[in-house]
């Protein structure tokens, strides 16, 4: 009995181990994003659309949220390229958009928030 439950609680402890390493880490910057943006499967999107899934989904197509039209027009697959040049520059991705956010102008910045978005499934 109590080696079985030695048993349980190591692979537990594997199991968590293991999810843990396919996460990415929180990028700092992502504090700007957060005030707007839920990032839990299922929560209520805020201000924003929750992002959790946003990876290869199609642009404007959450069902509980309410997009510009401008955001529903572009409609693009949310690639890796295509995160990275909203996030550096929403209006010039996306003219019309409804997102008060001015851009993310370095690079390797906007590399991470992209990489974490697509780590959110
Ligand atoms: C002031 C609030 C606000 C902030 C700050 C903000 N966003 Fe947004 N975001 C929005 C709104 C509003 C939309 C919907 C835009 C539309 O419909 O035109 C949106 C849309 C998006 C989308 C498209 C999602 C989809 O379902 O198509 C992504 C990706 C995104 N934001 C990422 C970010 C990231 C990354 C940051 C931080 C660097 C950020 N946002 C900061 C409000 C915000």
């Amino acid at each position: 009995m109590k080696s079985g439950f030695a048993f349980a609680a190591a692979a537990a402890l594997v199991f968590a181990a293991s999810s843990a390493a396919a996460q990415v880490a929180k990028p700092p910057a992502f504090a700007a994003c957060q005030s707007c943006h839920a990032v839990t499967k299922g929560q209520k999107s805020g201000m924003g659309p929750n992002l959790f899934g946003v990876g290869g989904r199609k642009a404007g197509t959450l069902a509980d949220y309410k997009y510009s039209p401008a955001m529903v027009k572009y409609g693009q697959p949310w690639t890796r390229a295509n995160l990275i040049e909203f996030i550096s520059n929403p209006r010039t991705a996306v003219p019309g958009t409804k997102m008060i956010y001015p851009g993310q102008k370095n690079p390797q910045i906007a590399g991470q928030l992209a990489d974490y978005l697509l780590s959110l499934k």
